[in-house]
């Protein structure tokens, strides 16, 4: 996909894109401690030697609304593109 100035990616797309790329990122350790942290409060795997279960709990309450609203503005704007890439919707045409 191409995010040079001067290609024809409208501005809405460029900037969903972005969105993508940078929530991408933070979505990953917050994913890896939510399993985690789940994983130790379940017993599972011995997880429980590396941290106690109560403060598991307290991490992955914290972890909810950060993970949920990432993974919104991760996965919508990436299905919107998809879906204007498939041609299912219209793409806008500014430049
Ligand atoms: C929680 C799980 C997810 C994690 C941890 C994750 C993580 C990432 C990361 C690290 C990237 C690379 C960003 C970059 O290029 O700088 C990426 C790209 C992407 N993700 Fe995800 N992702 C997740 C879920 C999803 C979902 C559910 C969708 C679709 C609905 C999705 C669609 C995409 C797309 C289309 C790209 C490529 C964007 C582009 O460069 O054109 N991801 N993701």
């Amino acid at each position: 996909m191409c995010i040079r100035k001067g290609c024809n990616m409208s501005k809405l797309n460029f900037i969903l894109l972005k969105a993508v790329r940078w929530s991408g990122w933070p979505l990953l350790p917050l994913l890896l401690l939510f399993l985690f942290t789940g994983y130790v409060m379940d017993g599972r795997y011995g997880l429980g030697k590396i941290l106690d279960e109560k403060s598991a709990l307290t991490f992955h309450r914290m972890l909810h609304i950060p993970l949920i609203i990432l993974v919104l503005a991760h996965s919508l704007p990436a299905v919107y593109l998809a879906l204007q890439r498939w041609g299912w919707i219209k793409h806008r045409d500014e430049p």
